[in-house]
């Protein structure tokens, strides 16, 4: 990737690593992310838990074969138990544990349904916090589908689409290109775009996409027009050449519950397009941009304070 897109691969901010559905056996889960091998499991007590995977003892992996227990995880090599801080509880046989036996322990948030890590370079603590979702907290919204894709580019790339408005006619078949006003404040990005939609019947109809992004991990994506939507949109580096982006939908209940559903699929059907360019463009740090095109350069500025 380094190559291709010259870029930091592991920004700091949180970032999803499961939803709260995939934890629901209570783990442990192995984890890749960050080029890092690490588990994830809920306490006996039902908080979400990040180590690093690997046992201070001899090097086992803990989320393949690991068992959740009181008090931590239990080692499947020769079951020492790790507690949800990291650190070594028991011993089935010695007395004493060695002050050393500890293991790192991750910023965990769970909120909304998303399972978030807090990653920094330097291992500094979380600058910023992700707010929840008021609709999750309204009778009005339910949860609906959601859908992960690993792909081969940087979490910065598959962001900078949303502040692009000339690849939604050319790439995603638009009927015209979106007006996209874009600004920042500190960690927050904030995008709202007037869009012309298709209908149902094949009308064109005005409606918006605003974007507030926390951070480049997470995102929420409003839209209101033919009907109105929501998705969290998360983005989370695998390695230094993958990512994973993952949606959750938020649909109205009094809404037009089929049409919702239909520009849910429309927005996964979108991503899907992107993916080959994605995954095959290079990275221009000084791009040739025309009018209509300075909201990337603001996102550019934005983004660069977390890489
Ligand atoms: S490697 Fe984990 S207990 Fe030995
Ligand atoms: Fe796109």
């Amino acid at each position: 990737m380094s190559a291709r897109i010259p870029l930091q691969p592991f920004p700091t901010g949180w970032f999803q690593v499961a939803s709260s559905e995939e934890l629901s056996t209570g783990g442990p889960l192995p984890l890749r992310c960050f080029g890092q091998d690490l588990v994830l499991f809920r306490t006996q007590e039902g908080e979400a838990r990040v180590l690093d995977a690997h046992c201070p003892h001899m090097g086992a992996h803990l989320g393949v074969g690991g068992r959740v227990e009181q008090g931590g995880i239990r080692c499947p090599f020769h079951g020492w138990v790790i507690s949800g801080q990291g650190v070594c509880v028991r011993i089935p046989y010695a007395d004493t544990i060695p002050p050393k036996a500890r293991i790192r322990c991750w910023e965990v948030r769970e909120l909304d349904g998303v399972i978030l890590v807090h990653h920094a370079l330097g291992g500094e603590p979380p600058a910023f916090e992700i707010p929840p979702l008021p609709e999750a907290r309204s009778t009005e919204w339910s949860p609906g589908m959601s859908k992960r894709w690993r792909i081969r580019t940087h979490v910065q790339e598959t962001l900078e689409n949303i502040v692009d408005p000339a690849h939604f006619v050319v790439v995603h078949s638009m009927p015209a290109p979106p007006r996209t006003e874009v600004e920042f404040e500190g960690h927050i990005i904030r995008s709202r775009s007037a869009v012309k939609q298709k209908g149902p019947g094949g009308q064109v109809v005005d409606g918006t996409i605003t974007w507030e992004g926390h951070g480049m991990g997470y995102g929420t994506i409003r839209f209101t027009g033919i009907v109105e939507l929501l998705f969290v949109n998360t983005v989370t580096p695998i390695d230094d050449e993958l990512i994973d982006v993952r949606v959750a939908f938020w649909l109205r209940n009094d809404g037009a519950l089929r049409l919702a559903q239909a520009l849910a699929a429309e927005v996964c059907r979108q991503i899907e397009e992107d993916i080959p360019i994605w995954e095959n463009k290079i990275y221009r740090p000084q791009p040739v941009l025309c009018a209509g095109e300075k909201g990337i350069m603001t996102f550019r500025k934005w983004s660069s304070q977390f890489l």
